[in-house]
């Protein structure tokens, strides 16, 4: 198991006070506003709590806060909240969404979390329920989005979702509702059995007939191909069913972290960052994409923390650390950029966020880097 060599001069005290640095300047430029989801020119733009990304951002707060104790960075996160609770209430694209899991998981399970704030721990709760009304019995899965009743998206499911079920997991113990942790782990094996290949490689999305239960072909939304492996799809699953075994114990889940991970190690180039997707290799002239390679760090050390000490595939959290350093090679630096990691991609077919920064890579790659440095747990 290698990724590219460890950067000789890797500082991570200092990749995290240069973070921090450009969490600081960002967030005292957008006033409370969010930033975008993407940079544009490097630069993320003002916006409201829309989309799937928000909660990165308010995660990237919270990080700061747990990590550094300063109240700017508390106080900031906190200021947020009100528009994670607007945005249940409103109803519509807003909340039909798996990705509630994302939004509310780093927005009030983090405020929960770190500073025992119950009226977040109930916004969490409701954005649980919320998305465990996505389930569709038949299929045995939640759609990902649009209306339940949608016939063009009805049982629609998505590798990204895999990230998004400790939201219920979490909900399921805090909560005391049990029956929700049933359905999230029953999604994952829906996802494992339909999206994850047998050598490892992931496709991003198929629909599952809520009638019958049978799967219909894999397809790709931001991959190259639907037989490829779209490379962000390939770590939120690394990271998603290495997060199932911590919440569910089920060694079957654990099985398929290993095994998407060893695919997605063995298809990074030389210097050690995913190309877009895993497809290409050394050589071709794509684009790399740093968010994925971020999520699959952040999953790696993870992973390796799910095996006993005497395995030897503890050593997934070894590589997750030279997946790091590898990134730091990356790392923006203000004022010339907003981002904390350059050189991602949002989605390369539609040519969106080619070569930006993105909310999403910024948070893994602090996570990551603050997991290391102190070995702060994952919020999810
Ligand atoms: N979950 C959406 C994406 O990764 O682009």
């Amino acid at each position: 198991m290698t990724a590219g060599a460890a950067e000789p001069g890797f500082d991570r005290a200092l990749r995290v006070e240069r973070a921090l640095r450009a969490v600081r300047a960002l967030g005292e430029r957008l006033e409370g506003a969010f930033p975008s989801g993407c940079t544009r020119g490097l630069r993320y733009e003002p916006a409201g709590n829309q989309e799937w990304t928000p909660g990165f951002w308010s995660g990237i707060l919270w990080l700061a806060y747990r990590h550094t104790g300063d109240g700017w960075y508390r106080a900031a996160a906190e200021a947020l909240l009100p528009s994670f609770a607007e945005r249940l209430g409103g109803g519509g694209p807003a909340v039909e969404t798996h990705d509630l899991g994302f939004l509310y998981t780093l927005s009030a399970v983090a405020a929960w979390k770190t500073t025992g704030d119950a009226g977040a721990r109930a916004l969490a709760l409701r954005a649980a329920d919320l998305l465990s009304r996505r389930h569709l019995p038949g299929a045995g899965v939640f759609q990902a989005w649009g209306p339940l009743d949608d016939p063009d998206r009805r049982g629609l499911v998505i590798i990204d979702s895999a990230m998004n079920m400790p939201l219920l997991f979490w909900a399921a113990r805090e909560g005391e509702r049990p029956g929700l942790g049933v359905l999230a782990a029953g999604h994952l094996r829906a996802l494992a059995r339909h999206l994850v290949r047998e050598d490892g490689s992931t496709g991003q999305t198929c629909r599952i007939d809520p009638v019958t239960g049978r799967a219909g072909p894999v397809r790709t939304h931001q991959g190259r191909a639907a037989d490829s492996a779209w490379a962000r799809g390939q770590a939120w699953a690394l990271y998603g069913f290495a997060l199932a075994h911590r919440h569910t114990g089920e060694d079957a889940f654990r099985d398929v972290a290993a095994r998407v991970a060893d695919y997605f190690v063995a298809r990074l180039p030389r210097d050690g960052v995913a190309f877009w997707d895993l497809s290409f290799g050394e050589g071709d002239a794509q684009e790399k994409d740093t968010s994925a390679s971020a999520i699959a760090a952040a999953g790696l050390l993870e992973l390796g923390e799910r095996f006993p000490p005497a395995d030897p595939r503890r050593a997934y959290t070894e590589t997750g650390e030279r997946m790091l350093a590898a990134l730091s090679a990356h790392q923006g630096s203000p004022p010339s950029a907003d981002g904390l990691l350059l050189h991602a991609v949002y989605d390369r077919p539609r040519g969106l966020g080619v070569g930006e920064s993105c909310l999403w890579g910024d948070y893994f790659y602090l996570e990551a880097l603050l997991r290391t440095e102190r070995a702060a747990p994952s919020f999810f």
